[in-house]
């Protein structure tokens, strides 16, 4: 991919927001060999050569078992503040001003972390994030769907004892072959009660029907990943009926292998079909990518011309679960973007 320093430039100034980012896969790869070097005996690698390697990933299931191997470094409330702040600086890094974080708090409390304890550290490292830089942060809860409804018990119970500061939405990830959506649908009737709204994975690995009972059965908002739903054209349709919105991740399905390649991906046929769709990193520690480089490859694999990259980052702002002054200020920070930018 030979991208235009123009190009590159104009996404790396286009503020936006990133709506499906995980706490854990976000980690940078110094930030996790620190960690790998201060627990040792956890055996994960200790240079970053090897550990860019033990990030090439076999297929969706090795993904998801390193995924798990890397939580293991997550140790103390303390871990999950720096990971935090960490986020915060790269997110600043390349111009969002927003961001849903999505922390699979049950990986922590399976660790024995005191659970008001990881709640102090998110709204600390969210307070210390908007002082630093500015950049706003939420949270999303995933519940693992490995960890079964018990998993999603202590995840709701967890969400709605310890409420960190700013608590958006609620979510499930993890496998989704085995992992029904609709077994979870208590858990996120008790998300809605307290105010956090429904955005699962679906779609990501399995066909149309995890999306169609996310819908049905999770009530959901916002879909992460649902690229799925490009293989259905009443499906697609039913999207644009509820307004309902997909976090595309496109350098994750590659690396996940969800997806062959970056050309095969169903976000064109998404797009033009109609269906809301955001530009998303999900992992980007471990896929070496960030959110600028979503929106370049956007616009060099995808096609996507300069305004369709503005009409993106409006989109990532308005389907975000942000307090309406907040996509109010990021909106009109864009459209002074446009303006300047389109007029040069
Ligand atoms: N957890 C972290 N990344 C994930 C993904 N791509 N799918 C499901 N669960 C995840
Ligand atoms: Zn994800």
């Amino acid at each position: 991919m030979t991208t235009s320093p123009d190009m590159a430039a104009f996404v790396a100034g286009l503020p936006k927001a990133e709506l499906h980012v995980h706490l854990q896969g976000a980690a940078s790869v110094p930030t996790i060999l620190e960690l790998s070097r201060r627990y040792p005996e956890a055996g994960l690698p200790l240079e970053e050569d090897e550990l860019r390697e033990f990030y090439r990933f076999r297929d969706f299931d090795h993904f998801l078992s390193v995924y798990m191997a890397v939580n293991e470094l997550v140790r103390t409330p303390d871990d999950v503040q720096a990971l935090v702040e960490g986020l915060g600086r790269d997110l600043a890094a390349v111009n969002v001003r927003y961001a849903e974080v999505t922390v699979t708090a049950d990986s922590h409390l399976l660790a024995g972390m005191d659970p008001a304890g990881v709640a102090e550290a998110l709204s600390a490292g969210r307070a210390a994030t908007l002082a630093r830089t500015g950049v706003e942060l939420a949270y999303t809860y995933d519940i693992n769907g490995a960890h079964g409804l018990a998993g999603a018990e202590r995840t709701i119970s967890w969400a709605e004892r310890f409420p960190a500061e700013g608590s958006v939405g609620f979510g499930l990830g993890g496998p989704e072959a085995g992992a029904p959506r609709t077994a979870y649908a208590d858990a996120f009737n008790r998300a809605r009660d307290i105010g956090l709204a429904s955005v699962p994975h679906a779609g990501e690995t399995t066909g149309p029907q995890s999306i169609r009972d996310s819908l049905d059965a999770l009530g959901a908002v916002r879909i992460g990943h649902g690229i799925a739903a490009a293989q259905d054209r009443s499906l697609m349709a039913e999207l644009i009926e509820r307004d309902v919105v997909l976090e595309v991740c496109p350098t994750s399905n590659v690396c996940t292998r969800a997806v062959d390649s970056l050309e095969e991906h169903p976000f064109t046929i998404l797009r033009e079909a109609g269906v809301r769709v955001t530009l998303n990193t999900d992992d980007p520690g471990m896929f070496d990518t960030d959110l600028n480089r979503e929106y370049v490859i956007a616009h060099d694999v995808f096609g996507v011309d300069r305004t369709g990259l503005l009409d993106l980052a409006r989109e990532s702002v308005r389907s975000s679960l942000a307090a309406q002054p907040v996509k109010d200020r990021i909106l009109a920070e864009i459209d002074d973007y446009a303006a300047a930018s389109l007029s040069e």
